[in-house]
């Protein structure tokens, strides 16, 4: 594969991309924060597959880190990522600083609401004000035809939906499913940050949802309940720190007193200063 272009800048991607534009290639957009695994990679194949161009972006985007030291020990691996993204077949790679990325006099912020307080946003302020005005103004540069989010950030991925129809973004959000370790765990660029002990008991996180998915399977329908023997259970297996245990709506995150329809099972964990997030989908019939 040739090594992929390196842009720096907006005015140089925004270029890069209306040239690929003008000789009528598609574009397919993965945006993320580096310290790549075979999650992403799975998300940058998906985006060869069904564009004629692949763009990533590799930025450690400040305005999304509610705390200062996890922004400051967060994995930075360009050299690997370039070279993982060559392998995978990247045509770009937008990788800007932040005097590029952010105008010190900018004051214009993506909110989206209610939907931004739930799960993480919980304890996470700002979070998700961060990382909306970070994919849009991603988006407005890039221009992709479709850009490809996977499902672990499930309330991240609900979110970019939800600004990209309302500020008609004119790309398509496609959403990739989970990509797990060979024991459950969900890849994410924090794993390799967890204690070998913690590292054992995170694989709890997959089983607990596993588990309380087969219960939905076998006919409970009540949310308090269900998220109650899930946090339990968590707390049986785990040392770690249960920041929620959830069993809401998939679409607006309101809790379920009683589980069906479109329903999301999702809990975050902190281990040490290590946060882990997961999550399972589950359609459940509507009785009448
Ligand atoms: O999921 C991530 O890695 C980040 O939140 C994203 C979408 C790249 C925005 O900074």
């Amino acid at each position: 594969m040739p090594a992929p272009d390196i842009l720096r800048t907006p005015a140089a991607m925004l270029a890069w991309s209306k040239a690929a534009q003008r000789e009528g290639h598609t574009i397919g957009f993965v945006p993320t924060m580096g310290a790549l695994h075979k999650g992403h990679v799975t998300l940058v194949e998906r985006a060869r597959a069904e564009n004629t161009k692949v763009v990533v972006s590799v930025y450690v985007n400040p305005t999304q880190f509610d705390n200062p030291e996890d922004l400051k020990k967060y994995p930075r691996t360009f050299d690997t990522d370039r070279a993982l993204l060559e392998k995978a077949g990247a045509d770009a790679i937008y990788a800007p600083d932040d005097a590029a990325m952010y105008d010190p006099e900018a004051r214009t912020w993506v909110e989206v609401g209610e939907l931004a307080d739930a799960l993480c946003g919980l304890s996470r302020p700002g979070h998700f004000r961060g990382v909306c005005t970070v994919v849009t103004k991603l988006l407005s540069t890039v221009r992709p035809d479709r850009a490809y989010f996977g499902q672990k950030d499930y309330q991240q991925l609900r979110i970019i939906e939800v600004v990209a129809r309302d500020l008609n973004l004119g790309c398509a959000i496609v959403p990739c499913p989970i990509v797990r370790e060979a024991d459950g765990l969900a890849c994410s660029s924090r794993n390799v940050r967890l204690t070998p002990q913690h590292r054992q008991e995170a694989v709890w996180l997959s089983k607990v949802l596993r588990d309380a998915k087969a219960k939905i399977g076998a006919g409970e329908r009540e949310g308090l309940k269900l998220a109650g023997e899930m946090a339990e259970q968590l707390e049986a297996h785990t040392s770690g720190e249960i920041d929620y245990v959830a069993v809401v709506d998939a679409l607006n995150f309101a809790d379920l007193q009683k589980i069906e329809g479109e329903v999301l099972l999702a809990l975050a964990v902190k281990f040490g200063s290590v946060r882990l997030i997961d999550n399972e989908r589950v359609s459940v019939p509507v009785k009448p």
